[in-house]
């Protein structure tokens, strides 16, 4: 290939990708058993709230850079091991005090879990909100984002076609324990496309950053 085809060529490369930094990703996790009070364990989050250390590892995948915090993305951690669910939303634009640790990201849900119970959302700390809700209500507000829910049996992710111009997307993935039937129905009623990463079962986290891959470097979606 010619040097001026070259040129043509990254600047293609450069519109399209620029195309994509400009939609929302957004992130949405279902913790099936995940604790909705603080009153977990910082020395034990395992064994304490449900798995929310789980979660805390998506958020550090979803938005730590090596050096800074995504901008683009919003995550949606929905708990489901209460008597009602809870959803805390964490937004990259406003994000603040989030470390790669996992204890720094349970410290700041557990402070979100410690705000009143409303079914609007309520400020926690800098980008982080909290309200009563689940997947349903998530959901909800993302109509008219593309849907991907991340299955190991979907279909390849690199078969997928945009269906929003603007770019804007949501990912669905489960915790330890998979997408219950429940979730499940919710998920197809909302017309999420079911698609999958690759044959093996990896860990939520893994996927997340996998995602922020192919979204960074427009491995799907062409
Ligand atoms: C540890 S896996 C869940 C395993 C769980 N035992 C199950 O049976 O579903 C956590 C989540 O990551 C996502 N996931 C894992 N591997 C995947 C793959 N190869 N393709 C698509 N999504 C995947 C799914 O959303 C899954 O619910």
């Amino acid at each position: 290939m010619a040097a001026c085809d070259w040129h043509a060529f990254g600047t293609k490369v450069a519109c399209i990708s620029s195309l994509f930094l400009s939609g929302m990703r957004n992130f949405v996790i279902i913790g099936n058993k995940a604790i909705t009070t603080p009153t977990f364990s910082l020395e034990d989050i395992p064994g304490t709230s449900g798995r929310l250390d789980i979660l805390c590892r998506c958020v550090t995948a979803a938005f730590v850079l090596s050096h800074g915090i995504r901008k683009d993305v919003c995550v949606y951690l929905v708990l489901l091991g209460g008597e009602i669910p809870k959803t805390i939303q964490l937004r990259g634009e406003t994000l603040r005090h989030l470390n790669p640790d996992e204890r720094t990201t349970a410290a700041l849900l557990k402070k979100a879990l410690a705000v009143s119970d409303t079914p609007d959302w309520a400020l926690s700390t800098s980008g982080i909100f909290v309200r009563t809700g689940g997947l349903a209500n998530v959901l909800a507000d993302l109509k008219g984002t593309s849907m991907l829910c991340l299955r190991e049996e979907g279909a390849d992710i690199r078969s997928i076609t945009k269906s929003d111009p603007s770019g804007n997307v949501a990912f669905i993935l489960g915790d330890h324990m998979g997408i219950a039937p429940e979730e499940e129905a919710v998920i197809e009623q909302a017309g999420a496309v079911a698609v999958s990463i690759g044959p093996v079962s990896l860990h939520a986290d893994h996927c997340i950053a996998l995602l922020n891959w192919m979204m960074d470097t427009n491995f799907f979606w062409k």
